[in-house]
């Protein structure tokens, strides 16, 4: 019997049928159909489809306690920036998220507010970061979390510096009764993501560079509100116009503000959180603010 792409193509959708579940039926089928059009659209060869293969299992091998491989991978595609598109459709003036990233840890101290994240970054710039943490009628949250992360001036994630033992540059932070928090850190840098595996690998064959623009990962939690995962960006940064994983938004950029005596640099932000109930999450709703 001749086959057909659209004969093989039509089987495998037929053999997801009886599926349960009819979510996981539609996107098995979606699935099969685009991966059959896009090795047919490329003319995939058996050595590049061998080398796809390797590619990804290399990929898994990667991933450990330490290292997510795959979210790297989702992320330098651009793929997890179309998944946060998708599930968060916040009203204008609410705060954009970004991606999560691989480095986020759970267990970060809970400081007092002015606590210093970078105790041991000793040669950096020292860097406030202040703001409040606001409603969509700009009123304050109290006790809103500020879960806080970033790199050491090295470039480095603690999980990446073998001279840092446990956690470091983190920190869990509260608004007070204004809404108000303040982080002592240093002024962020920007960095490679890991390349040393096979998105590294992708990337150099590709003509791309890894960098990502200097930014501090925020997520910012209430009770009664939906949580938000984001970073700002230093305004100044180069590589605002070309992250690795294109995750910069303009609302996101924020200005670092120079001092001539400690803290060197100084910035603020405010953080707007959307109630519960108020949450749309849909692609199909009005995107126009309230
Ligand atoms: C990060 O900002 O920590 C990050 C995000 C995506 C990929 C790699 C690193
Ligand atoms: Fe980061």
């Amino acid at each position: 019997m001749v086959q057909t792409l659209d004969g093989i193509t039509a089987e495998v959708v037929k053999s997801f049928e009886a599926a349960p579940d009819p979510r996981l039926r539609s996107i098995m089928e979606s699935l099969t159909r685009h991966l059959h059009a896009f090795v047919a659209d490329v003319g995939l060869t058996e050595a590049e489809w061998f080398e796809a293969i390797r590619f990804l299992t290399e990929t898994g091998h990667m991933c450990s306690d330490k290292r997510q491989e795959f979210i790297l991978l989702s992320d330098a595609l651009g793929v997890s920036m179309v998944v946060d598109l998708i599930a968060h459709n916040r009203p204008a003036k609410a705060t954009e998220s970004t991606v999560l990233g691989p480095f986020h840890r759970g267990g970060a101290p809970e400081l007092p507010a002015g606590g210093n994240i970078a105790p041991l970054d000793t040669d950096a710039v020292p860097t406030y970061v202040s703001g409040r943490v606001l409603d969509l009628n700009g009123d304050p949250i109290a006790n809103a979390v500020l879960d806080v992360w970033q790199t050491a001036s090295n470039g480095l994630y603690d999980s990446q510096d073998p001279e840092i033992k446990g956690l470091h540059m983190r920190g869990i932070f509260r608004t007070d009764a204004e809404g108000r928090y303040l982080i002592q850190t240093v002024r962020p840098v920007h960095y490679q993501i890991p390349n040393d595996g096979p998105v590294g690998r992708m990337l150099r064959a590709t003509g791309r560079h890894a960098w990502r623009p200097a930014h501090i990962h925020f997520a910012v939690s209430a009770e009664g509100y939906e949580p938000v995962t984001t970073h700002i960006f230093d305004s100044e940064d180069p590589y605002l116009k070309g992250d690795a994983v294109f995750a910069v938004k303009q609302s996101l950029v924020c200005d670092f503000k120079h001092h001539d005596s400690p803290p060197r640099f100084t910035a603020e932000y405010d953080f707007v959180l959307v109630r519960n109930a108020q949450f749309a999450g849909s692609l199909n709703a009005s995107n126009s603010p309230e």
